[in-house]
C-alpha cells in the first residue's frame, strides 16, 4: 500500500516558538541590517532557510546521548562511542574530531596543501577552497559539463569529469597530494555523484596513487539519490552503499552539521598512519587533545546516534522528497529553478526570474531581500554579490545568480513549506518590479557577509 503523502516520520516533541511579523516590522528590520539577510536578529525570520548546516533538529535520542556525555579531557568514553558510529560506515584507520568541516579542511591542507600544489575536486565548497587556496595551494575544480548547466536533468549531476582528471593527473601528478570529492556537490545545486563515478575516481585516483579525500557532508542524501536513481541500486540498504563508498576512498573530511544531525562538530579521518599523525599534530593546536578533538564529550555522543538515523530509510524519503516537493511546487508556478531538485536546497533562478537587472544590480539580492519583506522567508544569495569581486579589485558577474533555500533536517513542517511556497508565487508575481541594489560597504574579502546595501530606485 501507498499513500501519495509522504509525512514526517516524526512528531514533535518539543517546539521552539516562530516569532511571527507584520510586513512594517521587517521592513524596518532589513533597512537596519543595511540589507543584508545575514545582519538580520534570527528573531527576525519567520522561516529560516539561510543554512542546512547546523540547524537542523536533534531526536529524542539525540539529546539523550547528550546526557551521557563523558567530558573527560583524554581517553573519554564519548569518544569511542563517537568513532565506533563512524567507523561503521567509513571504515578509516583514523578518525580525528574537530568542531565542524573547515577546522578539518584546515588541518588536512595544512598538511597535504602548500605552494604549487594542485587540489582537485568536482566542486570545493567555499571554506574547502579558501583553505586549499591560504596555504598558497591551487582548487580545480572537474565537474562534468552538465554540472555547470543549471537546466540540465543529468540524474548526477555533481560527477567528476574522470577524463579532466587523469589530464591533470598525467601533467601535473607530482603537485597534486590528494584527489577529493563532494558528496553532493553544494556549490552545484546539491547534486549527487553516482557510485560508478564514484569507482571512477577510486580508480584513477589509485592508479596515480593519490589518495581520494571525500568531502562527505550529504553522504546519507548521497547514498540515497543513488538507491533512487542509479541500475541496480534499488534494493540496497542505504548503510551498505555509504560502506561501499567509504571502501572507495582513503580518508573524509566531514561537517556533522549536515548529515550527522548535529547542530556543531565535524570530523577527519584517513587511513594513512603518517598522514593522521602530522594531522593529530596541528588538531592539537588548533582544537584540542585527539579524543575530543574541537567537541564535547556530549556534542560526540549526539552525532553517534545522529549518524545511525542519517541512514534510516523512511527518513531519507521524507527528506529527499520534502526538499523536491518545495522545488517541483515552484517549478510548475512557472519560477525558474535548478533541475534536478538536490538534496538540501532548492535554488532559484534569479536572473531569470528578475530579468529586468543587470547582474551588476545584483538580482539575486534583490530576490532574497524580497522574499524576507513579503513573509519572513530568509534564503541566500548565491550569485554575484558572493562571488562577483575579483583579486584584483575588479567586479564581475558571478556565472549564476541565485538565491538557495536550504531546508534544516526535521525543523519544518509542510503547511510551513506550503507557506514558503505561497511567499514565492507572490514575490514571483512581482518580480519584473523588484529593485536592483548598490553595495554601500563592503569588506575586502567574503563581503556577502557584512555588507551593506541599498535599493536603486529609478
Ligand atoms: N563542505 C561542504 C560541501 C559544505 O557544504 C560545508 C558547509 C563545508 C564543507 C564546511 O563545513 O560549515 O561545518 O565548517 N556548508 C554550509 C552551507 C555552511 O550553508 O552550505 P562547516
Amino acid at each position: 500500500m501507498s499513500f501519495r503523502t509522504i509525512i514526517e516520520p516524526f512528531r514533535i516533541h518539543s517546539i521552539e516558538p516562530l516569532h511571527l511579523t507584520t510586513a512594517e516590522q521587517r521592513a524596518e528590520s532589513v533597512a537596519r541590517a543595511g540589507y543584508n539577510l545575514f545582519n538580520l536578529n534570527a528573531e527576525d525570520v519567520i522561516i529560516d532557510l539561510l543554512t542546512d548546516s547546523g540547524t537542523g533538529a536533534m531526536s529524542r535520542d539525540q539529546w539523550a546521548a547528550i546526557q551521557h556525555g563523558d567530558e573527560s579531557y583524554a581517553g573519554s568514553p564519548s569518544f569511542r562511542i563517537f568513532r565506533d558510529a563512524v567507523q561503521d560506515l567509513f571504515p578509516f584507520e583514523h578518525v580525528i574530531p574537530t568542531h565542524q568541516g573547515r577546522a578539518a579542511e584546515k588541518i588536512l591542507f595544512g598538511v597535504l596543501g602548500g605552494p604549487g600544489v594542485i587540489v582537485p575536486n568536482n566542486t570545493h565548497f567555499d571554506t574547502t577552497r579558501a583553505n586549499v587556496e591560504y596555504t598558497g595551494a591551487q582548487a580545480v575544480d572537474l565537474v562534468i559539463a552538465e554540472g555547470r548547466d543549471p537546466a540540465s536533468l543529468h540524474p548526477f549531476k555533481g560527477n567528476m569529469d574522470i577524463e579532466a582528471l587523469e589530464q591533470l593527473l598525467i601533467h601535473n601528478g607530482d603537485r597534486i597530494p590528494c584527489v577529493m570529492l563532494t558528496i553532493t556537490n553544494n556549490s552545484g545545486g546539491g547534486q549527487p555523484v553516482s557510485l560508478a563515478n564514484i569507482r571512477a575516481t577510486s580508480e584513477v585516483a589509485r592508479r596515480h596513487r593519490k589518495p581520494l579525500i571525500l568531502d562527505a557532508c550529504r553522504f546519507a542524501e548521497n547514498a540515497w539519490f543513488i538507491r533512487e536513481r542509479e541500475d541496480g541500486q534499488q534494493d540496497r540498504d542505504v548503510a551498505d552503499i555509504v560502506r561501499e563508498v567509504a571502501a572507495l576512498a582513503d580518508g573524509m573530511t566531514m561537517s556533522a552539521k549536515k548529515d550527522p544531525m548535529g547542530n556543531i562538530g565535524g570530523w577527519l579521518a584517513v587511513n594513512d598512519d603518517d598522514l593522521a599523525q602530522q594531522c593529530r599534530a596541528l588538531l592539537i593546536l588548533t582544537e584540542g587533545f585527539p579524543t575530543y578533538g574541537g567537541l564535547a564529550g556530549r556534542d560526540l555522543e549526539a552525532l553517534a546516534v545522529g549518524l545511525h538515523e542519517a541512514i534510516d530509510h523512511d527518513y531519507l524519503r521524507y527528506r529527499i522528497r520534502s526538499t523536491a516537493y518545495l522545488g517541483d511546487a515552484l517549478a510548475s508556478m512557472g519560477i525558474p529553478v535548478m533541475q534536478p531538485i538536490g538534496g538540501h536546497a532548492v535554488y532559484l533562478d534569479a536572473r531569470a526570474l528578475l530579468s529586468h537587472l543587470d547582474p551588476l544590480q545584483y538580482p539575486g539580492q534583490s530576490l532574497a531581500v524580497a522574499l524576507y519583506l513579503a513573509g519572513g522567508v530568509r534564503g541566500c544569495e548565491i550569485g554575484t554579490v558572493m562571488f562577483g569581486r575579483q583579486p584584483d579589485g575588479t567586479e564581475q558577474p558571478a556565472a549564476l545568480d541565485l538565491v538557495r533555500l536550504a531546508v534544516p533536517r526535521r525543523t519544518y513542517t509542510q503547511s510551513h513549506i506550503d507557506y514558503v511556497i505561497e511567499v514565492c508565487e507572490l514575490v514571483a508575481a512581482e518580480a519584473h518590479e523588484l529593485p536592483g541594489y548598490r553595495i554601500i560597504e563592503e569588506p575586502p574579502a567574503l563581503r556577502h557577509f557584512t555588507a551593506t546595501f541599498e535599493p536603486v530606485t529609478t
